[in-house]
């Protein structure tokens, strides 16, 4: 049996290499492909949902400098995620830098992470598109049930006035159902059909941001950071480590974190990080990429910088139409076009809302099937992870796995608490990964690295500080903590319960070429 030291065991370059057997798949994706990539991956449930409830309960017309903040936190993060895509250009993801730089250890703790950022991920999708399809279905006079359409709780109006209580997220969960049903049965083909998804979404994000700037009120956007309002209530007990976040933020921000003011900026980039989750699915077709030292920088953050300025636009129209203390809605871009009085517009963005999100469930509910196969190939997690079905070719027991723990978390949990859970497991991840650039830099200097992150060591320095930092914000929620904590023990025991006794490399086990689709996401073809 492996001992403690199996924690620090690494795979070689090399042989995680072979083992993607990359060499099979066609290096044919240019840097327009990895843009596109990207963008499908990015744009989703962050700019159509989150954007109003950061606005409406955190930063107010000050959204706006929260996506600069972010997209800035994300820049660095972007170029250490280019440095390792072109210097190990296999078609794994964090999951494989982490355990050919740091070690086993560190790679089941990236898995329990990217858990979070894909599994969770999939579910806040989930949760954004039910509330787009419900506003679709309420202008056909369809109307759901309201206990069917959120999850268990009270609902409350704009008012802030209860009018009923949640059972489930029904729509969430159907929506969830069939992206799994697809997913088992196989999506090799459906490169053309993401391929105009992407454009779809572009135009309605596009066509949202020229028709609705005619109907902006500037007056709205005043004033740019609305007054603090002290939270939590005076008088609230907070325990220590509430106490210790707080604190830091004190010291950096120089108030208290709170709604509005600075720290409610601050916080409300820690929500809408969620936007932007999806960058680095582009390092995932390293295997694939024509120049990887050229095109994976272009399309990593050629991705970031379109998205990053469509998120500024948006959010600016946005809170420019609906004064932002009425965004908190589950469709709060659909409540931008149903004001503006033009009906078939409105119809219009839901359709492409509706169809951009159900493609950036696919994507992120694939990519975590993706990572459970892999990490069950190394043994680190049971084999039936890993059976391929005869037919569809696809890890299919995993794929249902991962489907029902989706639709658990969709149909039961809040977007807050969801979106919350995905940044924080996100943000360490990111930060995880601007580490390992420091310690490949430092531990293996000689690596040929076809694209060096500029500005070393303050690059991966500033992308981690950013991400930690942003981390404690969103750590000052009680619940986020809590779950967060118990989450990564729990995880931990069972890595010296299962995972470290069964690792194929603790075993000296070679594991050979993959047997399922490689794990690439969906991209466009040339
Ligand atoms: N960035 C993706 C979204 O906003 C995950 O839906």
């Amino acid at each position: 049996m492996a001992g403690i030291a199996g924690i620090f065991r690494r795979k070689s370059v090399e042989q995680i290499q072979a083992e993607h057997a990359h060499g099979e798949l066609k290096r044919s994706l240019g840097a327009l492909n990895l843009v596109l990539l990207g963008i499908g991956c990015i744009i989703g449930t962050g700019i159509f949902v989150l954007t109003g409830h950061a606005a409406a309960e955190w930063a107010g017309p000050g959204i706006m400098i929260s996506f600069v903040i972010t997209g800035l936190l994300c820049a660095f993060v972007a170029l250490c995620y280019a440095e390792l895509a072109s210097a190990l250009p296999v078609s794994g993801s964090a999951y494989s830098y982490s355990y050919a730089s740091m070690g086993e250890g560190a790679a089941w703790i990236m898995g329990l992470l990217l858990l979070l950022e894909y599994g969770l991920a999939a579910s806040t999708v989930a949760v954004g598109w039910s509330g787009y399809v419900i506003s679709l279905l309420k202008d056909m006079h369809i109307v759901i049930p309201i206990e069917f359409t959120t999850a268990p709780g009270p609902i409350k109006n704009a008012a802030g006035v209860v009018i009923g209580h949640g059972i489930m997220n029904l729509p969430a969960i159907i929506g969830i159902v069939a992206v799994t049903a697809l997913l088992v049965i196989g999506i090799t083909e459906t490169a053309r059909a993401n391929n105009i998804i992407v454009f779809i979404k572009l135009a309605v994000v596009l066509a949202f941001i020229i028709v609705c700037s005619r109907f902006v009120h500037p007056a709205l956007w005043h004033p740019l950071v609305p007054a603090e309002v002290p939270a939590p209530p005076p008088g609230t007990p907070m325990d220590l480590p509430h106490q210790i976040g707080r604190a830091l933020m004190d010291v950096i921000t120089g108030k208290k974190s709170s709604h509005y003011g600075l720290g409610g900026v601050i916080h409300g980039a820690a929500v809408i990080f969620f936007a932007y989750i999806g960058f680095e699915a582009v390092s995932t077709a390293g295997a694939e990429s024509k120049n990887p030292g050229r095109d994976m920088p272009i399309g990593i953050l050629g991705a970031l910088v379109i998205c990053t300025i469509l998120y500024i636009a948006t959010s600016a129209v946005l809170v420019g139409i609906v004064p932002y203390a009425s965004l908190d809605g589950p469709a709060p871009i659909a409540t931008a076009v149903d004001q503006i009085g033009m009906p078939w517009f409105a119809v219009l963005v839901k359709i492409g809302a509706i169809a951009g999100l159900s493609s950036v469930m696919l994507v992120l509910l694939y990519g975590q099937t993706r990572i459970f196969y892999t990490m069950s190939r190394d043994g680190l997690l049971p084999s039936s992870l890993a059976v391929v079905h005869k037919r569809f070719k696809t890890p299919w027991i995993n794929t249902i796995i991962v489907g029902a723990t989706a639709v658990g978390a969709a149909g039961f949990l809040s977007l807050d608490t969801l979106s919350d859970l995905t940044n924080v497991g996100s943000l360490a991840a990111f930060a995880i990964v601007c580490i390992t650039v420091l310690y490949l830099r430092i531990s293996h200097p000689e690596m040929p690295r076809p694209f060096r992150t500029p500005l070393f060591p303050l690059t991966p320095i500033l992308g981690a500080i950013m991400c930690l930092f942003l981390l404690m914000s969103l750590m000052a929620i009680p619940t986020t903590r809590n779950f967060f904590l118990i989450y990564l023990v729990v995880g931990i025991v069972l890595y010296f319960l299962y995972g470290m006794r069964n690792s194929k490399l603790g075993k000296g086990i070679r594991v050979e070429g993959h047997e399922a689709e490689p794990m690439e996401l969906p991209h466009p073809e040339e």
